[in-house]
């Protein structure tokens, strides 16, 4: 995760332009509907291979803006583009190779796992879609995912509910890796683990990063989190983004109050140990 330029000129991995998002809620027979305007206009350009941050108080607009920025829902209106070109978001328009190159990791790895399908059958199963590989070809590549994100090949004929849930977490990392994306959305994805936990599938996401170049959105409510793990930051509030920079900009010099009044809510240590722990990587890494 290198520090980042202020002038690149790469065409970014993503892209977004004044993204709304509008919620119509049904009041009950005789009242009109309620429109909820859960994102108001947010934009951003994010290159590859780097991670953008995006926190906010629960309600802000997060995942709203993750499930547009994945595809599952399409926006009420703004522009969202990949490498440069124009994603048509409309329902029955999207490619298969433009679905592929995105992909989400939630918060919760018990849900979004089906309990009844065996590890390797989650993995193999988007290969089984997509591609026209051989069940041995999809088993190989599914023994070699396992491996990469820190489980055993022998765990392929396993259940869901026979791991922990940083294993769970581990299982839905390789999920989403199992197509190549280029860019993974990672909605809350360390904050159900316990802290220990939350560390080692941080530094396997940093690892992964790297080794496929891999561009991250990743959203979390947990500064101490975003400031181990991110090169740009976006604070979002009501809907929109209030603070957008490198990390070092936004911890440095919050602009806006909504962000003061966040920073000074985080317990100190935390931040302290996260320092810690990216000091003593870096520096084995530098060895
Ligand atoms: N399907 C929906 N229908 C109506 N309103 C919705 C829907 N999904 C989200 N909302 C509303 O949109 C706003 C943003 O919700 P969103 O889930 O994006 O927040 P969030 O930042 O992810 O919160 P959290 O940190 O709790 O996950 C909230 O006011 C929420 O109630
Ligand atoms: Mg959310």
């Amino acid at each position: 995760m290198n520090a980042t330029t202020s002038q690149t000129t790469a065409t970014p991995m993503l892209e977004i332009r004044n993204i709304k998002q509008d919620y119509h809620v049904p009041q009950g027979l005789f009242k009109p509907e309620k429109v909820v305007h859960a994102v108001k206009g947010v934009s951003f350009k994010l290159d590859a291979g780097k991670t953008l941050a995006i926190v906010g108080e629960s309600g802000c607009g997060k995942s709203t803006l993750a499930r547009i920025l994945t595809f599952i829902d399409p926006p009420t209106a703004g522009e969202l583009l990949i490498e440069g070109k124009t994603v048509d978001t409309r329902p029955g328009h999207l490619t298969a190779e433009m679905r592929r190159k995105v992909q989400i990791v939630f918060q919760n790895p018990y849900g979004s796992l089906n309990p009844r399908q065996k590890v390797g059958d989650v993995l193999g199963e988007p290969l089984a879609i997509n591609t026209d590989l051989s069940s041995a070809e999809r088993r190989d590549r599914a023994r070699d995912m396992l491996k990469k994100v820190g489980l055993a090949p022998e765990h392929y004929n396993r259940y869901p509910h026979m791991f922990s849930g940083g294993q769970r977490q581990r299982i839905a990392i390789a999920r989403a890796l199992m197509m190549n994306p280029k860019l993974l959305v990672l909605d809350e994805p360390v904050s159900a683990l316990d802290l220990s936990i939350q560390a080692q599938v941080l530094n396997l996401l940093a690892d992964l990063q790297e080794e496929f170049n891999l561009t991250y959105v990743f959203i979390s409510h947990d500064l101490s989190v975003v400031r181990y793990i991110a090169d740009e930051v976006m604070v979002m509030y009501y809907g929109e983004a209030v603070e957008y920079g490198t990390r070092e900009e936004v911890f440095a010099d919050p602009k806006h109050e909504y962000t003061r009044t966040l920073f000074a809510a985080t317990p100190r240590a935390d931040v302290e140990s996260i320092r810690a722990r990216l000091a003593r990587k870096q520096a084995g890494a530098g060895a």
